[in-house]
C-alpha cells in the first residue's frame, strides 16, 4: 500500500533536531501547553527529544494540520514512511519496560497528537530474541523509544510503517489504511458483528460412511459441531488490534445435547468458529461420559475495571466430579455462579491434554488472558481432539486449567472416502498465483524427470543417470545421508530450459490424513519446481538481488487445508513460509470462484501467502523479500492433481509412487561460501547498512537460505505431524 494519495492526517513530523534532553512536565501541562501537534514537534525540537529522530539533514516540521497535508502528499515515500513511523502512546514505554510486558505483549493505545485524545491502537510484542515487534505482522520493529515521560506518554519510533490492512492496530498507518475507518466507527459496526459464511454454499457430499454425517461417536459419547451462536458478552478494547472479543454460546442445542463451555473470538474479524457439544448415550448414572460440575470457581471478572463493554463479564471453570474433566468454561453476565445444568464435564478416559493456541482477549497491562485451545498431541492419527472452547487464564499456569476431548472410538470411517474427497477437492482447491517476474516456475515431477532429471550417486559423481518417469530408478527408504541427490541436466541449455519448469505439466500432489482425533481431514497440496531462484534483499530502501544464496535445485512448498469431518466444512488453510508459516481462518481468505481461494507464491522463493505485497522476513527493514502478486500464470491445483497418499484408504487404494520414498535430497549441496558471497554483497551497500544486512541475512534459519537441496514430502515432520 502505498499512503500518499488522502491523507487526513492530523498531525505529523518529520523534524530534526539536535540538542540536549531535558524532562517533560507532567502530562496534563504537556498537553494543554501544546495543543497541536505543530507545537508538540516543536516541543520536541527545543527539548532537543527528537535528537536523531529522523534525519539530522532537514529541520523542517512537515505536516502540523490538513494544509500542510497537500505537502506531505508530495514528498517521497521515504519521507512519508518515516514521518508515519513515529507513534505518540499512552502510558510509560521505555525499552526496559517494553521487554516487560506480562506475556510479552500488549495493545497500546495511540494518542492524537494535537490534544491527546485515544486515537487508535498500536499491537506490539517482544520476540524470543528480546526484539520489540509492532503490528499484526510482528514485522515491523522497534527503532526506539524517543521519549518516555513517567506521566504516561511515549513517543516511540518504528523501523517501518505499520501496514496490514487486515486489522486496525496500525499506531499512525491508522487514518491511511482503509479498514481503518472502523476504529472510529467501532461502536457502531465490528467485524464480528458479520458472520462469516463461504461465499456459495456446501455442496452435498457424496453418501457413504460417517464423513459430512454431523454426528462423531467418540465412544459412549456423541459429538456434534455447532456454529450458531448467540452472544453472551463483548469488550470492546484489549486483544488484538485493539477491538476486544465476544463470548458466545450455542444459540440451540439438538434434542439431549449439552455444552463443555462458551465460545471466545477476537472482534477483529468476522464470526466465524465452532464449538463441540456432546450427549451421554452410557444411561450410566454412577459412570456416564459426562456429569455435571459440583461447583464453578471465579476466574475472572470484568465488573472492577472500567474497560469499554456490554454489561459484566464473569468467567467460570466447572469444578468436575472425581473421574470427571472439565473441557470448556463458561461466561455469564452476573455475579451469580451458573446453574449446575449449564455444561457437563467428561469422563477422564475421553479427555486429553490441552494447550492454549492463539490469544483471543486480555486487558492491556494484566496477566489475565484469553486463549483457543489445541491439544497437545497432534501427531496424524492422535485421539485428541479440540472442543472449540477458550482457555482462561492468569499468567501461564504449569498446565492449563482444562482438557480437550479424546474420541476413545476413533472411527477411521468419519475420514472420506475417495469420492468423497474427490467433492472436496472441487469444492476447494485453491488457484496458485505466480509473480509476475517469476522466472521458475512448477512442473509435475514426471517432466522434470522425463526433461533430464539426473541421479548422482555419491563416489561417482562423474557419472549420474538419468531418471525414469515415475522414479522407479531412485533409491527407495533409508536416510537422508547424502549418498544421493538430484540434479538439473547438465547440458547448458537444456539445464536453463529444465531450470524454468513447465506450468503446463505441473501437478498439484495431494496428501489426505487424519487431524484430531479423525474430527478433520486434512489435505496437505504439494507443488514442484524444478528450480527456486535467488533470493532478493531488502536494506530499508535498497533492493539486492543475493547472487546465489537462496538458490537451489528442487523446490517442495505446500499448502494444507483442514476440513471439518463433521460437515465437509473448510476452516483452516496453512500457508507454508519457507521454515515457518501460519494457519489462517477461512474467513480471512481471498475467494475467487465459489469457494476456492488464492494463494500468492512468492517470487523464486514460492512460498505460500495469503495476500499480494511484500513480505520481509528479517527486522528493521532489513531482511529477505517475498514479493506476491497476480498475474496472469497460475495454477488450478484441482484441474490435473494427484493423490499421492491417504493412508486411511488403505495400502492398496493409491498406488506408490517410488519418487515419493525417495528419501534424499531433490538437489546437490552447494559448492559456494555463502558467507563470502555476503559480504560480497554487502560490499555495494553504504557503510553502516553492511552490518545491518549481514547480520538480517546469517540469522535467518538455514532452511531459509536452503543451503542444502530439499528433500520430498514424505520427509517433513508435517507428513506425520501437525503444520505448526
Ligand atoms: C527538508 O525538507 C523539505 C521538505 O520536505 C525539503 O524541501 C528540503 O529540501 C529538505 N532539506 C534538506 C536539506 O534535505
Ligand atoms: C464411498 O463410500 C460409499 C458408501 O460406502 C460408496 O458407495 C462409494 O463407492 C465409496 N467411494 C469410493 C471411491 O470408495
Ligand atoms: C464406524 O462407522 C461406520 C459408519 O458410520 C459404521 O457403519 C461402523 O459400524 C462403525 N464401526 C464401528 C466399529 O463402530
Ligand atoms: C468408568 O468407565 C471407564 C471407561 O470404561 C473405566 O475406565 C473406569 O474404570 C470406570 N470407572 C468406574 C468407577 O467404574
Ligand atoms: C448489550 O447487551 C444487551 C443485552 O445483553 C443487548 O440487548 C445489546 O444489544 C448489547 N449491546 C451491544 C452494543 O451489543
Ligand atoms: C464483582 O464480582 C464479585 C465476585 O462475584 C462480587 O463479589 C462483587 O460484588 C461484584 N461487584 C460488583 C460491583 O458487582
Ligand atoms: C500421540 O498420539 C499418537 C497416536 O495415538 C501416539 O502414538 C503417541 O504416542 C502420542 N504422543 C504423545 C506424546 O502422547
Ligand atoms: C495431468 O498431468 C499429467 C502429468 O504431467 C499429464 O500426464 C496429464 O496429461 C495431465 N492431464 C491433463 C488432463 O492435463
Amino acid at each position: 500500500m502505498h499512503p500518499r494519495s488522502s491523507l487526513p492526517v492530523l498531525l505529523l513530523l518529520h523534524l530534526l533536531l539536535s540538542c540536549t534532553a531535558s524532562a517533560l512536565p507532567s502530562t496534563a501541562s504537556f498537553l494543554s501547553q501544546y495543543p497541536h501537534f505543530g507545537s508538540f514537534a516543536r516541543y520536541l525540537a527545543e527539548t532537543g527529544l527528537a535528537d536523531s529522530l529522523i534525519d539530522r539533514s532537514n529541520l523542517t516540521i512537515l505536516a502540523v494540520d490538513n494544509a500542510v497535508i497537500s505537502r506531505l502528499s508530495g514528498e517521497s515515500r521515504d519521507v512519508v514512511r518515516r514521518v508515519l513511523s513515529m507513534h505518540l502512546v499512552a502510558g510509560y514505554y521505555d525499552l526496559p519496560k517494553l521487554r516487560q510486558l506480562p506475556n510479552g505483549r500488549a495493545t497500546l493505545s495511540t494518542l492524537a497528537q494535537e490534544n491527546g485524545n485515544p486515537r487508535g491502537s498500536i499491537e506490539v510484542a517482544i520476540l524470543r530474541n528480546g526484539r520489540v515487534a509492532f503490528g499484526s505482522n510482528r514485522d515491523v520493529m522497534l527503532l526506539k523509544s524517543v521519549a518516555s515521560h513517567p506521566h504516561g506518554i511515549s513517543l516511540l519510533q518504528t523501523s517501518d510503517l505499520i501496514i496490514n490492512p487486515q486489522t486496525q492496530g496500525d499506531g499512525n498507518c491508522l487514518p491511511l489504511c482503509p479498514s481503518a475507518k472502523s476504529i472510529s466507527k467501532k461502536s457502531e459496526v465490528l467485524p464480528i458483528d458479520t458472520v462469516f459464511k463461504l461465499p456459495s454454499p456446501l455442496p452435498t457430499w457424496p453418501a457413504g460412511g460417517g464423513f459430512g454425517s454431523g454426528i462423531i461417536d467418540f465412544g459412549g459419547l456423541l459429538v456434534y459441531q455447532t456454529s450458531s451462536f448467540s452472544k453472551v458478552w463483548a469488550v470492546y478494547e484489549g486483544g488484538p488490534d485493539n477491538l476486544g472479543a465476544t463470548f458466545l454460546e450455542p444459540s440451540s442445542l439438538p434434542e439431549g445435547y449439552f455444552m463443555f463451555g462458551s465460545y471466545a473470538q477476537p472482534n477483529n474479524r468476522p464470526l466465524s468458529g465452532w464449538l463441540l457439544v456432546g450427549k451421554d448415550q452410557t444411561n450410566d448414572i454412577s459412570n456416564g461420559t459426562s456429569k455435571k460440575p459440583v461447583d464453578y470457581s471465579l476466574i475472572w471478572s470484568s465488573n472492577s475495571s472500567n474497560i469499554k463493554q456490554n454489561g459484566s463479564g464473569y468467567i467460570w471453570l466447572p469444578i468436575p466430579p472425581d473421574g470427571y474433566k472439565a473441557v470448556g468454561q463458561v461466561v455469564t453476565t452476573s455475579p451469580e455462579k451458573p446453574s449446575l445444568d449449564k455444561v457437563r464435564c467428561v469422563r477422564s478416559d475421553l479427555t486429553d491434554q490441552c494447550e492454549t493456541e492463539t490469544w483471543i482477549w486480555g486487558p492491556t497491562g494484566n496477566t489475565f488472558g484469553v486463549y483457543s485451545s489445541r491439544p497437545s498431541n497432534r501427531s496424524i492419527g492422535a485421539l485428541a481432539v479440540s472442543a472449540g472452547t477458550f482457555i482462561a487464564q492468569n499468567g501461564q499456569p504449569s498446565s492449563p486449567p482444562l482438557s480437550c476431548l479424546r474420541n476413545a472410538k476413533y472411527n477411521i470411517s468419519t475420514m472420506p472416502n475417495q469420492s468423497q474427497i474427490e467433492a472436496l477437492i472441487n469444492a476447494y482447491s485453491p488457484i496458485v498465483y505466480f509473480h509476475p517476474d517469476e522466472e521458475y516456475l512448477p512442473s509435475s515431477v514426471d517432466w522434470f524427470f522425463t526433461n533430464g532429471g539426473l541421479l548422482y550417486t555419491k563416489g561417482q559423481e562423474t557419472n549420474p543417470v538419468p531418471v525414469e518417469a515415475t522414479g522407479s530408478n531412485l533409491p527407495q527408504g533409508g536416510l537422508n545421508d547424502g549418498a544421493y541427490w538430484l540434479d538439473l541436466p547438465l547440458d547448458g541449455a537444456t539445464k536453463d530450459r529444465v531450470k524454468k519448469g513447465y506450468l503446463q505439466s505441473a501437478q498439484a500432489y495431494m496428501h489426505v490424513k487424519p487431524v484430531l482425533g479423525a474430527t478433520f481431514t486434512d489435505i496437505a497440496i504439494w507443488l514442484f519446481y524444478p528450480f527456486n531462484g535467488p533470493a532478493r534483499a531488502k536494506v530499508k530502501l535498497i533492493n539486492l538481488k543475493l547472487g546465489r544464496i537462496g538458490q537451489h535445485v528442487g523446490d517442495w512448498e505446500h499448502v494444507t487445508l483442514r476440513i471439518s469431518n463433521f460437515n465437509g466444512q473448510l476452516w483452516n488453510v496453512y500457508f507454508s513460509e519457507h521454515n515457518a508459516g501460519i494457519w489462517v481462518g477461512a474467513s480471512e481468505l481471498e475467494f475467487q470462484n465459489a469457494n476456492k481461494f488464492v494463494v500468492y507464491a512468492s517470487l523464486h522463493g514460492h512460498a505460500a501467502y495469503m495476500k499480494p505485497g511484500m513480505f520481509l522476513q528479517g527486522s528493521d527493514g532489513v531482511g529477505m523479500r517475498n514479493d506476491c502478486a497476480k498475474s496472469n500464470m497460475f495454477l488450478d491445483t484441482g484441474g490435473n492433481y494427484s493423490l499421492i497418499a491417504a493412508e486411511h484408504l488403505g495400502s492398496s487404494a493409491i498406488p506408490a509412487l517410488p519418487w515419493l520414498n525417495y528419501c534424499r535430497e531433490w538437489g546437490p549441496r552447494v559448492d559456494y561460501d555463502a558467507a563470502e558471497e555476503m559480504q560480497n554483497m554487502a560490499k555495494a551497500l553504504p557503510g553502516k547498512l553492511k552490518t545491518a544486512f549481514v547480520n538480517a541475512i546469517t540469522s535467518l534459519p538455514v532452511e531459509v537460505l536452503k543451503e542444502e537441496g530439499p528433500t520430498g514430502p514424505k520427509m517433513k515432520p508435517s507428513w506425520n505431524g501437525d503444520e505448526a
